[in-house]
C-alpha cells in the first residue's frame, strides 16, 4: 500500500483551489437514478468515493463517462438494476443513497446493509423509518435491506429522531415521487442537503425549506434529467486553512463559498488566526501563537464533526489546554493515539478529549485509520520536525483530490512512496 512522506516544519504559503465536495457529489450521482435520462455533472472531484459511486451506478445498468477532468456524463436510461451488492457497499456506506432513488423509480430496491466503519456503527435505521413512513415495506435479510413499495409511496409528516445527513437525503429523494406532500422535521441543514434539493428541483421536483430544519416535498408525476455543478468542499477548505495555521504560514483559498465555512472560520479566529473573506475565497494568516479553545461538534451550522480531527492537530500546538467534545460519532478519536506518538499531550474520557499544547511535534511513522484522521496526521506531519510517513493512504484518497500536488503548491515537501 502507498505511503505519503512529509518533511515537516515548513510554513506553507500560497493559493490553493478547492475542489467539488465529495458529500455533495455522491447524493447527486445517486439522484440521477430517480429518472432515466442523461445528466452532465461538473466540478466533480477525482476521488475514490466518486469512482465507487460510479461503479455502483454502472452495476445498476447506468452508463457513466468521465470525458474530461471534473466532468461526468451519467446516462441512467437503461438502469434497471435494483440491487447494490455488498462488495461495493462495504467500501463506501454512502452507497445506501441508492435506496431512495431506486424506490422512487422502480418501487423497490435491495441494498447491502452498510457495515460500520472506523468512526462508528453508522446505522441506517432512521433512513428506513422514513421510507417506511412513506409506505415502503422493509425487509432485512442476509445482510441486505429490501424496500418495497409496489403500490406507490404516499406523502406524510416525518420527524427525524436524530439529525442525519444521508438519512434526510434518502427520504427527500424518495418523497419526490410520492403522491401528496411530505414534511420532514428535524432535517439536516448541511449545504450538501441544500445542493441536492436544488438539483432535484432542477429535475422538476418541488422541494422547499432545504437548509432549514423543516423540508417540504410535494410529490410530482414526472422528473427530468438535468445538468449540475457540484458545490465546493467546505471540509477540504477547512483542512487547508488548518494547514496554513499549523505551519505558521499564510494561505489563500479560491473557489469556495465562504458562508459554508462560517463555523470553521469562527473557530480558527478563536485560535488566533487572522482570516479575511472575499466573494469566492478566504485568506488566512497564522497566529504568532495558537490559542487554546473549546470545540463541540454538532450538525450544521455548528462545528462539523468532519473537521474535529483536523482542529485537534492544530490545538496540540496551542499555548494552553483545549477541550474537544465529539457529539456525532461514537469512535472518532482514532487519530489521538497517532498524534500522541508525535509528542501530543491528549487525554480522552468518553467523547471528550483534553488537548494540552506542547512546544512541538516530532515526525514519526503513522497509520491512517479513516479519512479525516488521516488528514489530521498529514497536518501534524506538516508542522512536526523531521519526517513523517503515513501508511494506508487510501483513506486520504477517498476525500482529498490531488493532496500532494496541492500541498506542494503551498511549499510543502511531500511525496507518495509507491508500495
Ligand atoms: C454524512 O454521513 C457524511 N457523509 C459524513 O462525512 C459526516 O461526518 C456526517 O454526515 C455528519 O455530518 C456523507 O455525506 C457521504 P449522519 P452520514 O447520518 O449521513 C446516527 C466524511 O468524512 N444515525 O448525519 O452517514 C449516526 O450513527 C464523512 O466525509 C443513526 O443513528 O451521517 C451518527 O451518530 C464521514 N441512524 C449521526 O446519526 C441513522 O439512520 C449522524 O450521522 C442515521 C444516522
Amino acid at each position: 500500500m502507498d505511503k505519503i512522506v512529509i518533511e515537516g516544519g515548513i510554513p506553507l504559503h500560497g493559493t490553493v483551489h478547492i475542489s467539488g465536495a465529495k458529500n455533495a457529489a455522491l447524493p447527486i450521482f445517486a439522484a440521477a437514478l430517480i429518472t432515466g435520462g442523461v445528466y452532465r455533472i461538473t466540478n466533480v472531484p477525482a476521488l475514490r468515493d466518486v469512482t465507487t459511486i460510479a461503479s455502483l451506478l454502472t452495476e445498476l445498468g447506468a452508463k457513466v463517462e468521465n470525458p474530461s477532468s471534473g466532468v461526468y456524463v451519467v446516462d441512467t436510461r437503461e438502469a434497471t438494476g435494483r440491487e447494490a451488492t455488498y462488495d461495493l457497499v462495504k467500501t463506501m456506506r454512502a452507497s445506501c443513497l441508492a435506496l431512495g432513488p431506486l424506490l422512487a423509480r422502480f418501487g423497490r430496491a435491495k441494498v447491502s446493509m452498510p457495515g460500520g466503519c472506523a468512526i462508528g456503527e453508522r446505522p441506517i435505521d432512521l433512513h428506513l423509518k422514513g421510507l417506511a413512513a412513506l409506505g415502503a415495506r422493509i425487509n432485512l435479510d442476509h445482510g441486505y435491506v429490501e424496500v418495497d413499495a409496489s403500490n406507490g409511496l404516499k406523502g406524510t409528516r416525518i420527524t427525524m429522531d436524530l439529525v442525519t445527513v444521508t438519512g434526510v437525503m434518502n427520504i427527500m429523494m424518495a418523497a419526490t415521487r410520492a403522491s401528496g406532500t411530505t414534511v420532514i422535521e428535524n432535517a439536516a441543514r448541511e449545504p450538501e442537503v441544500v445542493a441536492l434539493a436544488d438539483f432535484l428541483n432542477s429535475m422538476g421536483a418541488r422541494i422547499s425549506g432545504a437548509g432549514t430544519a423543516e423540508i417540504k416535498v410535494e410529490g410530482v408525476e414526472e422528473l427530468y434529467s438535468a445538468d449540475v455543478e457540484v458545490i465546493p468542499d467546505r471540509i477540504e477548505a477547512g483542512t487547508y486553512l488548518v494547514a496554513g495555521a499549523i505551519t505558521g504560514g499564510a494561505v489563500d483559498l479560491e473557489g469556495i463559498i465562504p458562508a459554508h465555512l462560517a463555523n470553521i472560520v469562527d473557530k480558527l479566529r478563536e485560535c488566533g488566526c487572522d482570516i479575511k473573506e472575499n466573494t469566492n475565497g478566504v485568506s488566512l494568516k497564522a497566529p504568532g501563537e495558537i490559542l487554546p479553545t473549546r470545540v463541540t461538534t454538532s450538525p450544521y451550522p455548528g462545528f462539523p464533526t468532519d473537521m474535529q480531527a483536523q482542529i485537534m492537530a492544530l490545538l496540540t500546538l496551542s499555548r494552553g489546554a483545549s477541550v474537544i467534545v465529539e457529539t456525532i460519532f461514537e469512535n472518532r478519536f482514532m487519530h489521538v493515539a497517532e498524534l500522541r506518538r508525535m509528542g501530543a499531550d491528549i487525554t480522552v474520557v468518553g467523547n471528550t478529549a483534553t488537548v494540552k499544547g506542547v512546544k512541538g511535534l516530532s515526525g514519526a511513522p503513522l497509520m491512517a485509520t479513516d479519512l479525516r484522521a488521516s488528514a489530521s496526521l498529514a497536518l501534524a506531519g506538516l508542522a512536526a520536525s523531521g519526517t513523517s510517513t503515513i501508511a494506508r493512504v487510501y483513506h486520504l484518497d477517498r476525500g482529498y483530490e490531488k493532496i500532494e500536488e496541492k500541498l506542494k503548491g503551498l511549499g510543502a515537501v511531500i511525496y507518495r512512496e509507491k508500495a
